[in-house]
């Protein structure tokens, strides 16, 4: 059912709880080194402004052990919103719903902005207890959920704290779940899902799920190694899921049943140990030599991923094609990077791994959507209910 949003309520000279996610990477020089999910929260924060709420915005940063701890304050982050928002007031609150989340709040004019500190310093966010989600809900007159990063969480701030004020979407929960749902519900074909990442066991929900809904399904990254040894390959010293083979089995004959395409890597970049500089070559991928181990996809991999991936009308990608944080083994995922690049159709990435590596190649503004939740994402594709969204009220 569809939820309710900021613009089907009055918003206007309320105390307004945004949460959002604000858990971004800070430098060794405690900067915001990457400002995308804060710049993701601005459409819902300036529409607030713009109708003369008082914002109150809670995040959390890193996972510190339910107590106040400094490698964590979202200080820096409040630091770079004002940078973004040089015409508003913002005031740092130095803890979560204490005196001076109070004090502010209270001093606080319309169309102002009161960051409150990392609400991960209780613990009894993660816990999601009800008295924690109760004393945040008292400092504001409405809830407004807009951490799509974080809604696969059911904690206080993005789940328990709907139980006590009317709880609606901000715009980029909705363009994150409008995106990815008419994509997965409504798919334009042929629809190419391309999955990579390490353990198959990881992806089993997104693989199943995916099943039912994509044409071509491309498998890579580390996850690849478990499919050949189910296909009864030898695979050196390759990544393997031992407690996957006979499911990887199971999938792989799903697939034919279904009649869905399932593209594996036909050669394989091998080297002799996991490391940047590596002694490597590239070998057909029933011929993985003992000693050695799969760390990309070839060339030849990339040239047929392409072909299927430029002439899809619908990409969903999630999860890199190799070792993609080594140069000489991030060939494949770049590959892949170029052609969803390419696709003219709707290309959709998850976030994670490969929303970066999309980021690092320079093909960002190329792509429909980048996601800004990894785990959030992974567990939309995977049909489950996220616990941040279920709690809003529905239209
Ligand atoms: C993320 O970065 O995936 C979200 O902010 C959630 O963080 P968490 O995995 O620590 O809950």
């Amino acid at each position: 059912m569809a939820k309710k949003t900021i613009e089907d309520v009055c918003v206007s000279g309320k105390k307004v709880l945004v949460r959002v996610d604000f858990n971004v990477p800070i430098d060794e020089n405690g900067q915001v080194s990457d400002d995308k999910r804060i710049k993701a929260a601005l459409p819902t924060i300036q529409y607030l402004l713009d109708h003369k709420a008082k914002v109150i915005l809670c995040s959390h940063l890193g996972r510190p052990k339910g107590a106040p701890d400094s490698k964590y304050s979202l200080a820096p982050v409040g630091a770079r919103l004002s940078e973004l928002l040089p015409d508003v007031n913002i005031w740092f609150a130095e803890d979560t719903i204490g005196q001076s989340a109070q004090t502010a709040i209270d001093d606080m004019k319309d169309g102002e902005i009161v960051l409150l500190e990392n609400v991960r310093f209780y613990k009894e966010e993660t816990d999601n207890d009800p008295e924690f989600a109760k004393k945040l809900a008292d400092l504001a007159d409405l809830y407004v959920s807009d951490a799509f990063g974080t809604v696969h969480r059911a904690h206080a701030s993005t789940a328990g704290v709907a139980a006590y004020l009317p709880a609606v979407a901000g715009f980029l929960i909705g363009k994150e779940l409008g995106v990815m749902g008419e994509a997965l519900d409504n798919p334009v074909r042929p629809f190419v899902a391309i999955l990579g990442g390490a353990k198959v066991s990881d992806k089993i929900g997104v693989i199943k799920n995916l099943l039912n809904k994509c044409d071509s399904l491309i498998i890579g990254g580390g996850m690849a190694y478990t499919f050949f040894k189910a296909q009864g390959y030898e695979i050196g010293d390759s990544l393997l899921d031992a407690d996957s083979i006979e499911l990887a089995k199971e999938l792989l004959a799903t697939a034919k049943e279904r009649g869905v395409n399932i593209l594996l890597p036909v050669d394989t970049v091998v080297a002799k140990e996991f490391s940047a500089d590596a002694e490597h070559k590239t070998v057909p991928s029933n011929e993985i030599p003992a000693g050695w181990q799969g760390l990309d996809i070839g060339q030849k991999s990339v040239a047929l991923f392409s072909d299927t991936i430029k002439a899809a009308k619908t990409v969903i990608w999630n999860g890199p094609m190799g070792v993609f944080e080594f140069p000489a083994f991030a060939i494949g995922t770049a590959g892949v990077a170029a052609a969803c690049a390419e696709c003219k159709g709707t290309t959709i990435i998850g976030g994670g791994d490969s929303a970066s590596a999309v980021k690092k190649l320079g093909f960002a503004d190329k792509m429909t959507h980048i996601s800004t939740g990894g785990g959030a994402s992974l567990e939309f594709l995977e049909g489950k209910t996220l616990p941040g969204v279920a709690v809003l009220n529905d239209k």
